[in-house]
């Protein structure tokens, strides 16, 4: 693509972004300041292919603070300063010496480094589809989560769910999810679900939970003004550090008829993805669809999905509504709920045309 071409894309996406940061009002404000500075659109040229570019740029800001930058933009992230942190309002100018000052830094972050973003609490949705697949067939299921990142949802079944007042999972667990439940009923019973008889993650760059650097950029993709996330995260990848998952290194496409062919034949797998087909560049999309739906060549398969409604899977999402939804063996997809793309809310489809209660925009990284 033509460079003027692709950075006019760029301020146009981070014009549109605001709407995406639900839970950020730095991020917000700042957007509209890099929309407007070429020479910081210019270093996201260099980003790998798919990569969401404000979500990767602000992570890269984050990731230097993080690390121990001494700037005053650090002042504006709750993240660092608890909640004496400054007003956002005032953030642009500051943000701009930064980006001057890091360029090199900043730029060679966003040319390695991946939106990982592992959002602890999406284990809720899995949670739920699960319980979805337990109808549909008896006993154990294989899970593959593709897109894993550091493997959090690979523990699905270690995890306390705090949903609708009610709860579900091991009382002793360390790591506790609550979700706020949109229902007019009281949510289904989440201990009804099949026990998990292996679990395997995909991921074009597995994280290695016990690396100090690798966490930290983990760290660096929660919003700053979301410490709960952050506390949550920082929990679970203590549990996926005492046991880690097998996570497969590589590209979806080539990985996953590989995985589908080792798991025993005949028994039923779970392949689950949230927030990753929407990283494949739209022209690979057919082929990552293909390759999912290859892991059903050897037993019956249940496809979880909680993507963006702009990237459903095979172009076939029956609801627009339903940013989760599956598919059982027999290729009919099943909307399943209406989700905050971070799960702080899950609900059941409403009626078209009947307002979401209180939900907003859903955002998903
Ligand atoms: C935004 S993160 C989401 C992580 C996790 N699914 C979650 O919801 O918390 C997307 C992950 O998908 C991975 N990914 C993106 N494209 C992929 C592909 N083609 N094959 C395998 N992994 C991919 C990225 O490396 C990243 O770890």
């Amino acid at each position: 693509m033509a460079a003027g071409r692709e950075i006019d894309q760029l301020a146009g996406h981070f014009a549109a972004a605001p709407a995406t940061f639900t839970t950020s009002p730095l991020y917000r404000a700042l957007c509209p300041v890099v929309a407007e500075d070429r020479p910081t659109l210019e270093l996201l040229t260099g980003r790998r292919p798919g990569q969401q570019a404000s979500y990767l740029f602000f992570g890269a800001a984050h990731y230097l603070l993080l690390a121990g930058v001494r700037h005053p933009l650090r002042d504006f992230y709750p993240s660092l300063v608890g909640p004496a942190a400054a007003r956002p309002a005032d953030a642009g100018p500051v943000l701009l010496d930064f980006c001057r000052r890091y360029r090199a830094d900043l730029g060679e972050l966003i040319r390695t480094r991946l939106v990982q973003t592992n959002v602890v609490r999406r284990a809720v949705a899995l949670r739920y589809a699960l319980r979805i697949v337990g109808q549909h067939c008896a006993g154990p299921v294989h899970l593959v989560e593709v897109g894993s990142s550091a493997g959090v949802h690979l523990h699905v079944d270690r995890y306390r769910y705090l949903v609708g007042g009610r709860a579900f999972g091991p009382a002793d667990a360390v790591v506790s999810l609550d979700s706020r439940w949109l229902g007019r009923t009281p949510p289904p019973d989440l201990d009804d679900v099949p026990p998990i008889a292996s679990r395997t993650g995909v991921d074009l760059n597995p994280v290695d939970v016990t690396d100090e650097t690798a966490r930290r950029w983990l760290r660096a993709l929660v919003w700053p003004e979301n410490r709960d996330a952050a506390t949550l995260l920082e929990a679970a990848l203590d549990v996926v550090a005492a046991d880690p998952p097998a996570v497969v290194a590589g590209d979806a496409v080539e990985v996953c008829p590989e995985v589908g062919r080792a798991l025993p034949p005949g028994e039923p797998r779970v392949v689950f993805h949230a927030a990753t087909r929407m990283h494949v560049p739209a022209e690979q999309r057919s082929a990552f669809d293909r390759a999912i739906d290859s892991i059903g060549d050897g037993g019956p398969l249940y496809h979880v999905w909680q993507e963006p409604p702009s990237a459903p899977h095979g172009g076939q999402l029956a609801d627009a509504r339903a940013e989760l939804a599956m598919h059982g063996p027999d290729g009919v997809v099943l909307p399943l709920l209406r989700v905050d793309g971070h799960l702080r809310w899950l609900g059941p489809l409403e009626p078209p045309g009947r307002p979401v209660d209180g939900s907003g925009v859903a955002a998903a990284d």
